[in-house]
């Protein structure tokens, strides 16, 4: 596989730090750039991340250490002009990230992005591979919209999401009318851990802000299909939430209760997400988890302490799964907020790109 120079925009952050641990030792792509706020441009990576490091169990990548920050919007030019894509994670005002983004698609570089603000940009893919990889497809007509050769923007869906869409998904045949789904979301899906969000020890908040509806609408985006130069949005199923804060260091769970129009046997649900497969394992994209859905029969799993980290925090782990009686079934999902949820997300999406030949 042909090789591909990377750069990684808000290389500092909690998910640009992720970034950096998946990309240490890739086999297709190979970090050239670091870029964040002018706060940290001109230091180290090791210096400017100084006592920010947050990922548990991994220290920075010894070869980024001494690389020198670039400043992320005054360096759009040189950073396109040095690597094949980046990713990018940035804490910024939304229509700051949409306009950064657009200037380096516009400067001929890819941008693969975690970030929300062109989330519903109509001609901008957001993509979970295994579900809608034929989405990249619109990439064409973006490209017609920003007058660019190579340059475009492709993100990746809200870590909210990202439990029960999969497990929803193989359910689709079945006529999905209806979803109500509770999430219990990691600290880190707010850039935090407890040194430095202590107020979350021994707590649960009640409100993360816009995360509602994101984990309506973003759905039905995915479920979407692609007319002309946008994709349009899926009707159905009406989807409602809760999102919740709680005390766990990372990994999203979801309660879900769900109707359908014709209503599958539970052997049948089972049988779905097992065999449930996408053009990732197909393709064997380096990060594809190889059983994408695991259904775990004990009655206290999964778990997000045990079972965040099942293949390399890509996969999405299912259990509970029983008839209500107000709704068809109620389940309980879980999937790593900062791997599959963002920068393994992004990374998968990346590979995806890749290997239908995007960046060359
Ligand atoms: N955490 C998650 O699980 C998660 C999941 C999905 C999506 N996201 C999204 O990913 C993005 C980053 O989240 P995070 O948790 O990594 O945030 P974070 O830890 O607060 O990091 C923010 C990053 O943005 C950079 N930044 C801030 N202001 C900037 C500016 N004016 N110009 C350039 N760079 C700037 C920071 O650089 P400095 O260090 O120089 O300030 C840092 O690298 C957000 O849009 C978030 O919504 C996060």
């Amino acid at each position: 596989m042909k090789q591909y120079n990377v750069g990684i925009i808000g290389a500092t952050g909690m998910v640009g730090q992720r970034f950096a641990t998946l990309l240490e030792n890739h086999p297709w792509f190979n970090v050239k750039v670091l870029a964040a706020s002018p706060r940290s441009a001109g230091k180290t990576y090791e210096d400017a991340v100084g006592n920010r490091w947050r990922i548990a169990g991994h220290t920075m990548p010894e070869s980024m250490k001494k690389m020198i920050l670039l400043d992320a919007a005054a360096d759009v030019e040189k950073i396109a002009a040095s690597v094949d894509f980046c990713f990018c994670a940035v804490d910024m005002k939304k229509d700051e990230i949409k306009a950064l983004e657009e200037r380096y698609a516009k400067a001929e570089c890819p941008i693969v992005s975690n970030n929300s603000a062109n989330r519903f940009t109509p001609d901008v893919p957001m993509v979970v591979p295994e579900i809608n990889p034929d989405h990249i497809e619109i990439i064409k007509a973006q490209r017609e919209r920003l007058g660019t050769k190579r340059g475009f923007i492709a993100v990746k869906s809200n870590c909210s999401i990202q439990s029960y869409v999969p497990a929803l998904h193989p359910l689709r045949k079945y006529g999905i009318t209806k979803v109500l789904a509770c999430t219990y979301q990691a600290i880190s899906g707010a850039g935090k851990n407890f040194e430095s969000w202590p107020e979350m020890i021994d707590n649960v908040i009640p409100y993360i802000g816009g995360e509602e509806e994101k984990s309506e609408q973003e759905p039905l985006k995915v479920w979407g299909e692609i007319k002309g130069d946008e994709i349009v949005k899926a009707e159905s199923p009406a989807i409602t939430t809760q999102c919740l804060r709680v005390p766990v260091s990372d990994g999203h769970t979801a309660a879900v209760f769900v109707s359908f129009e014709n209503k599958p046997s539970k052997e049948e649900i089972l049988q779905a997400w097992k065999d449930f497969s996408g053009v990732p394992q197909e393709l064997e994209l380096p990060s594809a988890p190889k059983q994408f859905i695991h259904y775990f029969e004990e009655n206290d799993r999964p778990q997000a302490k045990l079972d965040r980290d099942i293949e390399g925090g890509m996969a999405v782990s299912t259990g509970r799964l029983r008839e209500d009686t107000q709704y068809d079934y109620k389940f309980v999902c879980l999937s790593h907020n900062t791997l599959r949820g963002a920068a393994g997300g992004g990374v998968l999406l990346a590979e995806l790109l890749a290997a239908k030949g995007y960046f060359d």
